[in-house]
């Protein structure tokens, strides 16, 4: 393992004091590919130019961001194009080719412009099967729906989906302290592989945040899942830091079949702001860790914003952690709600101990008014649906008393509910829940049937090491139409037509679906004068 670390110290100048040290036993990132034609994730390819982790985000309606990352640093990425497998005959390049400290690879991103709506494309980037490097197909994407466009469209929805296999979840945790709560069981399948054995069946993903969970590798090490000797389960601060970038290789090597092929639109979560998962303590060892344990590199959600390259350009946002995008009918807003909540508010992340997270805006409201500028500008005879994505819940069976009304949900729900928008979706706690449609604790009573208020979701049951949150008891906060604290999910929302919406849950394990909710929105198109924009109708809600 020791050699091929040296030898990949000799090429990355800047990741040589990341690769000085092995990682621990369990770690698949000290070793060297074959060069013999397949890439073993987490590992070093032995054409340092190879293309990696690829990943599609759409870039507008007439636009695809291609970004991959390579243990070289690219001077100019490229992507050749076109409608034919055999000709592409169109490029793109740009400069963009960077990395941060503590990782190994580098991130190249390539915005393809100028494409025809709901065409199917095919593509390779710089390096796309060079001498010894891993075999690949060209891969294809398809292009977003033209706004207005009325065909069924689908979405494959999840949120805090982590790295899978044994530094991962899987069949088994740390033996100091792991959850008890659902780990897979031999013989299911997990998230990713259902993703992708159904990827025939959705245009697209939405990551409602969490991804990866490379701020595990602290929390594993401290429950023993990579050693049981105190060297291990006391990581130093470089260990900690190897352990994240090799989980978060691994973990975009797993994603790679579906993301290099279905745009993966991310959130940002909590998890993707530093190393330490929020705080992790050993008790064993009485050892509280912060994110000063955090090198640079780990902190600030700087492996989010290098690694992604979401259309916040497009739609005068803000790096990858608000922005929107329009697909056929659907109008889709992405919010961050770690940071940036307005003046006066204070995100939950923006707490850590060196406030090291954000903001991100140029001033404290910068999100908030983007968002009611956002939504003010939709048409919505164009796209009648629209739908947000935003990490953390403001309801939760996990806390059936309710969380008061936390900080976010002042920041963004009102704007929401005043703009009429159609769902709400969100993960951060480990379950499934559906919940009726709702306004500031008010339950709306038409229920699915054309409501004036959103229809709000929490999914966060993807999966990762720690498997599921466990609700405390049976008690249901008010308004859940749907609760599961037993499965690892995902789900499938279709948008059939301009008044009506399906939500399909997937269990992972076998990919069978496991219920189907419709909601119906008349988006103006039926005359009980309600659920049409410009028309300011209150209902049984106050206004
Ligand atoms: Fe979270």
């Amino acid at each position: 393992m020791v050699p091929s670390l040296l030898k990949a110290g000799a090429f990355a100048g800047l990741a040589s004091s990341v690769l000085a040290q092995a990682p621990a036993k369990s770690f698949k990132c000290g070793s060297t590919d074959l060069g013999n034609g397949v890439h073993v994730p987490g590992a070093i390819p032995k054409n340092l130019d190879e293309p990696l982790q690829h990943r599609l985000a759409f870039a507008g309606s007439d636009g695809m961001t291609v970004s991959w990352s390579s243990f070289n640093k690219q001077d100019t990425p490229t992507v050749w194009y076109g409608t034919s497998p055999d000709k592409l005959d169109q490029h793109a390049t740009s400069k963009l080719s960077s990395t941060y400290p503590t990782s190994r690879t580098y991130n190249s991103h390539v915005k393809l412009t100028g494409l025809k709506p709901n065409t199917q494309y095919y593509y390779k980037v710089t390096g796309t099967n060079g001498y010894e490097a891993a075999y690949l197909p060209t891969f294809k994407f398809k292009t977003a729906r033209a706004p207005g466009d009325d065909s069924p469209l689908t979405v494959a929805t999840f949120a805090d989906l982590g790295l899978m296999g044994e530094d991962g979840l899987s069949t088994a945790t740390g033996p100091f302290g792991g959850s008890a709560h659902a780990t897979l069981e031999p013989g299911e399948t997990n998230t990713i592989q259902s993703l992708l054995s159904l990827a025939d069946t959705y245009e697209f993903s939405i990551h409602v945040g969490d991804i990866g969970y490379a701020d595990y590798s602290l929390k594993e090490a401290v429950q023993g899942l990579f050693g049981t000797d105190n060297a291990t389960t006391q990581p130093t601060r470089q260990d900690v830091a190897n352990h994240y970038e090799c989980m978060s290789e691994q973990f975009f090597d797993q994603m790679r079949p579906i993301t290099a092929q279905k745009p993966w639109m991310v959130s940002p979560g909590n998890h993707e702001a530093n190393c330490d998962n929020g705080g992790t303590t050993d008790e064993r060892a009485n050892i509280t860790y912060t994110d000063d344990w955090c090198l640079p590199g780990q902190t600030n959600f700087t492996w989010f914003s290098e690694h992604f390259k979401m259309p916040s350009y497009e739609s005068n946002g803000r790096g990858n952690f608000w922005y929107s995008f329009d697909n056929g009918m659907v109008h889709f807003i992405s919010l961050t709600a770690e940071t940036d909540l307005g003046e006066g508010l204070t995100g939950p992340i923006e707490n850590s101990t060196n406030n090291q997270n954000g903001p991100f805006g140029a001033y404290p409201n910068e999100q908030v008014d983007w968002l009611q500028k956002d939504l003010a500008a939709v048409d919505r005879n164009v796209t009648p649906w629209v739908v947000a994505s935003i990490h953390r819940p403001w309801i939760t069976s996990v806390e059936p008393d309710g969380l008061g009304y936390p900080a976010w949900q002042q920041a963004f729900e009102r704007t929401l509910w005043e703009n009429e928008v159609d769902l709400i979706q969100h993960g951060h706690v480990h379950t499934t829940e559906l919940f009726q449609p709702q306004y500031n604790g008010t339950l709306d009573e038409r229920g699915l049937d054309n409501p004036r208020a959103p229809l709000i979701l929490v999914n966060g049951a993807a999966g990762h090491y720690d498997g599921l949150d466990e609700f405390p008891s049976d008690k249901r906060i008010n308004g859940t139409l749907y609760a599961n604290d037993q499965e690892f999910t995902w789900g499938r929302l279709t948008f059939h037509n301009r008044t009506h919406m399906s939500y399909e849950l997937i269990a992972s394990r076998n990919s069978s679906v496991v219920e189907t909710w419709t909601l119906r929105r008349a988006h103006g198109e039926t005359d009980d004068g309600h659920g049409s924009r410009g028309k300011k109708w209150c209902g049984r809600l106050k206004c």
